[in-house]
Parts: C-alpha cells; structure tokens; sequence
C-alpha cells in the first residue's frame, strides 16, 4: 500500500540533459516517491548521466519511445503512473531545420500519446493527478530590444522546433478544458551547465576551445538569450510540480540576458584562463558563418510570476554558472569524447561542413 505521500511519477526525457539534473534531484530529495525515468535514449539521451543514481531503490528506467501509443498505454496500466513530468521532445533548432518532421512526432504525436494514455488510464478519476509539461521560451517568438515574455504574451513561433512545442502545449491545454485534465506547462529560457549535448551554444564552443576548432557565430552575433542554470531549472520544477497551480502555465528565466558574442567572448576569457593560454587565444577561434535562418533576435523572460507566487528565484549567478560548467567539461572530457563520435561527426560535417 502506498503511504500517504508517495507518488509514482513517469518523468519522460530523463537522460537528457535537463531530465537527467531532475531525476536526480527527485530521486536524492523525494526517497518515497517511485520515479521512472522513460527515454527513447536518442542521440540525445545517454545513461552515462544518471550513473551515480542508477542503482536507487526509488529509480527505473525504462527504454521506450513515446510516439509508440501501445507501449505508452501499456506502461501507464501497469504502472498507473499518478503523475507525468513530461521532458522528452526533441530540442535543437538547427536539427528542427534539417528534419521538422522528427519534431512534428516526438514532441506533437508523442506528447498526445501521454496524454491520451492518462486520460484513458484515469477515466476522469483526477484527484491528486497531474500533468506537468515543460516547454520553452521559444513558443512566444522574438523579442524586439525590449520588452519581456510573459505568461499571457501571444503564441508566434518561428522555427520548427518552437512550432512542435508550442503545438504540444496547445494540446495540452485543449486536454485541460475539454476532458478536465489536470495539468501545469513551464515555459523556460535557455538552459546550460554539465552533461548538455554540444550541438548547443555553450557546450559545443567550450568543445571547439578544447580541440581549438573554429567557433561559428550565426549571423552577426547580437542576437540575445536569456541563460539559466541547469540545476536552477530542476529547482523550479519541483516548486512548480509540488506548488503550482493547476490549469496555469509559469514562465521560468534566470533575470540574465546576454547577446551571444558578449557571452563567447567572456566563455573564451574563462577558457584561456582554465587551460593556461595566452590571454586573447581563444577569441582567435571566433568566426562568423551565414545566419540560422528564421534565427530569433531576443528572448527574455519575465520571471515575475514564478518569483512571488512561488518564492522560486535563481541561486546561481552566470558567471559561477558558467565556471562551474566549464569545470565539469574539462573534468569530464571522457564524456565528451563519448558523445562527440559516430552520429555527432557527420552531424557536426552537415551543419558545419568541417
Ligand atoms: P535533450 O535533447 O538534452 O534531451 C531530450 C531527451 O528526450 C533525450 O534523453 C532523448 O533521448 C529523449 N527523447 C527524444 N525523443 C524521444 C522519444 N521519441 N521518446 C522518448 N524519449 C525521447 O533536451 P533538454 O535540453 O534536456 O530539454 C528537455 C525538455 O526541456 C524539452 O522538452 C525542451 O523542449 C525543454 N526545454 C529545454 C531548454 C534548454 O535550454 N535546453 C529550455 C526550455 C525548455
Ligand atoms: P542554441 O544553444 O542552439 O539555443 P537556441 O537556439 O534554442 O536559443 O543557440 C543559442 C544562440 O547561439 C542562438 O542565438 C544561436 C547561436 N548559435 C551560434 O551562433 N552558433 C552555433 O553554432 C550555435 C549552435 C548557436
């Protein structure tokens, strides 16, 4: 029998990179519920990032693809998850860019196949039940210089990743208002921190510094993002899971814009430094390559809501951030090594072309 607090929570996309920081701040800080982790193991998901966990009692991992309707209906009967925190998706732009209809099936069909699952499995039974699904900052478009996202800014994606995403948390939605479904959507800024795959920003440039590869700005440089630290993410959504209110979507943000060619240039500052190189070294390795087509000039979230309703603020400013992120890939070169082979070079020869 299951004591009072315990939940059994499908967590989907847990070896990823952000799943993977969630998973084990669930299973270190939550002993009595069940987490399992469900993850296709793409590219993107690798099991390497949940070594230090892997042999918890309140943690499984099950290998399964979400866009398979039958295994998903068949997990969610047997396990009779009560609560989904659904992370899988597929997540870099510039792949949505070569092959939207990847997108267009993990993170639209895959996200109606979990919802679909916990609607028959429940039968309008909701009570303690909740659908928790992350999104991003993406959906809501491009900023102009200023001005923030809110929770009730306008949907206008422009690339075929923030297109399949802002279609699953319509969805989502739709579930909520026509079965009754209990649900909660976080939309956040761009992430960063250990065990990121490095097709993105960050890793990839502090990948390139160590291998002293060219790092190839988009465009001019000056578009601008707003970063968070990874764990700070994993943070909110246990606020947000545990305190949120259902039915209501939270913006997430670290109150931390950069352009990018400000952030690269302060990231090959910090390099030098960590590798011994003469100061103005790795700046040498900056060179700028055609724009990401459809490339969104501004995101910046307004965290507001998050921050006084749910007493959620950032605990990590971006310069320790950054130091503690640049540390663990130099610790961790292994695992870059591990990832960065097969699939990743002929990735890396297609967007790149070197
Ligand atoms: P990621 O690409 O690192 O990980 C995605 C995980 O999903 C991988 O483990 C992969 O194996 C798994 N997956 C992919 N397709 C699957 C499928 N069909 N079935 C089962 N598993 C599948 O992504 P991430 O950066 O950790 O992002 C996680 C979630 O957070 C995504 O929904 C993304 O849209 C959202 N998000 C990411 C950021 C960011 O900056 N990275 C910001 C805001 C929101
Ligand atoms: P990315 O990490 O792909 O995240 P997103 O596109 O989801 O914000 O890119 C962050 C920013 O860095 C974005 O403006 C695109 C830019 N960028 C480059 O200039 N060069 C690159 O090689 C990559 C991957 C991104």
């Amino acid at each position: 029998m299951k004591s009072e607090n315990s939940k059994t929570i499908l967590l989907t996309g847990g070896a990823g990179f952000i799943g993977s920081h969630l998973v084990r701040h669930l299973v270190k800080k939550y002993p009595f519920y069940q987490i399992i982790n469900l993850d296709a193991l793409t590219y993107a998901g690798n099991l390497e990032n949940l070594k230090d966990i892997e042999e918890a009692e309140n943690y499984t991992f099950i290998k399964t693809d979400i866009t398979n309707a039958e295994k998903i209906q068949a997990l969610f009967n047997a396990y009779k998850f009560d609560s989904v925190i659904h992370l899988a998706a597929e997540s870099h732009v510039d792949r949505s860019i070569s092959d939207p209809l990847a997108f267009a099936k993990t993170n639209i069909l895959g996200t109606m196949n979990l919802l679909n699952s916990f609607k028959n499995l429940w039968q309008n039974q909701w009570k303690d039940k909740l659908f928790y699904h992350i999104s991003t900052d993406e959906v809501y478009g491009s900023l102009g210089k200023t001005g923030f996202f809110t929770e009730t800014t306008a949907y206008d994606p422009n690339s075929p990743y923030s297109a399949s995403k802002a279609s699953s948390d319509h969805f989502v939605r739709a579930y909520g208002e026509t079965y009754g479904l209990p649900f909660i959507i976080s939309n956040c800024s761009n992430n960063y921190g250990p065990y990121q795959f490095p097709e993105k920003l960050i890793p990839l440039f502090i990948n390139n510094i160590i291998l002293n590869k060219k790092l190839p700005v988009y465009g001019a440089g000056k578009n601008t993002r707003d970063w968070l630290y990874v764990v700070d993410h994993a943070k909110a959504i246990d606020k947000v899971f545990h305190e949120g209110k259902q039915g209501e979507t939270y913006n997430i943000g670290g109150f931390n814009e950069w352009t990018n060619i400000d952030l690269i240039n302060l990231l090959c500052d910090l390099m030098d430094e960590k590798l011994n190189r003469p100061v103005g070294e790795s700046k040498k390795l900056i060179s700028y390559v055609k724009d990401r087509p459809g490339h969104d000039f501004r995101y910046a979230i307004d965290a507001s809501k998050i921050k006084n309703e749910l007493g959620w603020k950032p605990s990590v400013n971006f310069e320790q951030g950054l130091e503690k992120t640049i540390d663990w890939y130099l610790k961790n070169q292994k695992w870059l090594e591990n990832v960065t082979s097969g699939e990743y070079l002929k990735y890396y020869e297609k967007q790149y072309g070197n």
